[in-house]
């Protein structure tokens, strides 16, 4: 995190088990047309899981607050991240998601309301990640998408709140053992290697002109 990083950014480096490795980011920036449309998609994506619970939930009034917020915003940064596209002249590419989501996905418990505390739970970590990579990222990135993602910061940090809220409310006891678990499995899943670039990818494969990028990693 760069020295001048806002104090909102504490409770979620706080809440992660690793920080991005500098190998990911280096990867990212020879990259940066498709990272974007991957960040299209997952806005897209956050905005439809969003309303996904709501539905499955109708009868829960804080997630039905909170999460028609959350998704009209990841909404309006999907439609942010589409015009800096445009401006740029990327055009719509197809990107496969990582395997980022489905890997916390597959260890939601089955029976309520461990599947919505796990829910809630995971949702913290995909907001707490997105956050700490914007901030890992922004650095490195020329002043309009600099701009553009120290601006997320603050809506995401803030995402990561809400879900992380939710978990406590509905959970009716302490959720410090499932977070735990799923941070280690989070941490897992942003520690093992990738072969393409995203939000929410691994450092790159090894090959010997990255060997020396990975040794850096702030990831065990
Ligand atoms: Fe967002
Ligand atoms: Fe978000």
């Amino acid at each position: 995190m760069p020295a001048t990083a806002p104090d909102f950014m504490q409770p979620v480096l706080d809440f992660l088990g690793c920080t991005t490795p500098e190998s990911w980011i280096q990867a990212a920036l020879t990259d940066l047309p498709t990272l974007l449309q991957d960040h299209a998609n997952c806005e897209k994506k956050a905005a439809s899981t969003a309303m996904n619970m709501m539905f499955r939930y109708n009868d829960r009034d804080r997630l039905q607050d909170e999460l028609a917020q959350l998704a009209r915003e990841e909404l309006l940064h999907y439609e942010q991240v589409r015009d800096l596209m445009r401006q740029r002249g990327l055009g719509y590419r197809p990107v496969s998601a990582s395997r980022y989501a489905e890997g916390l996905r597959q260890h939601v418990r089955t029976s309520e309301p461990g599947r919505l505390v796990d829910l809630m739970i995971i949702g913290a970590f995909v907001e707490a990640r997105s956050c700490e990579r914007f901030a890992a990222i922004a650095p490195h990135l020329d002043d309009e998408l600099k701009r553009f993602y120290t601006f997320l910061l603050r809506s995401e940090s803030r995402h990561f709140q809400h879900y992380l809220g939710l978990a406590e409310t509905y959970a009716g006891t302490s959720i410090r053992e499932r977070v735990a678990f799923f941070r280690e499995v989070e941490q897992a899943l942003i520690s093992q290697p990738d072969d393409e670039i995203r939000f929410h990818s691994g450092p790159p494969t090894l090959t010997p002109v990255r060997a020396g990028a990975l040794a850096s990693a702030t990831c065990p």
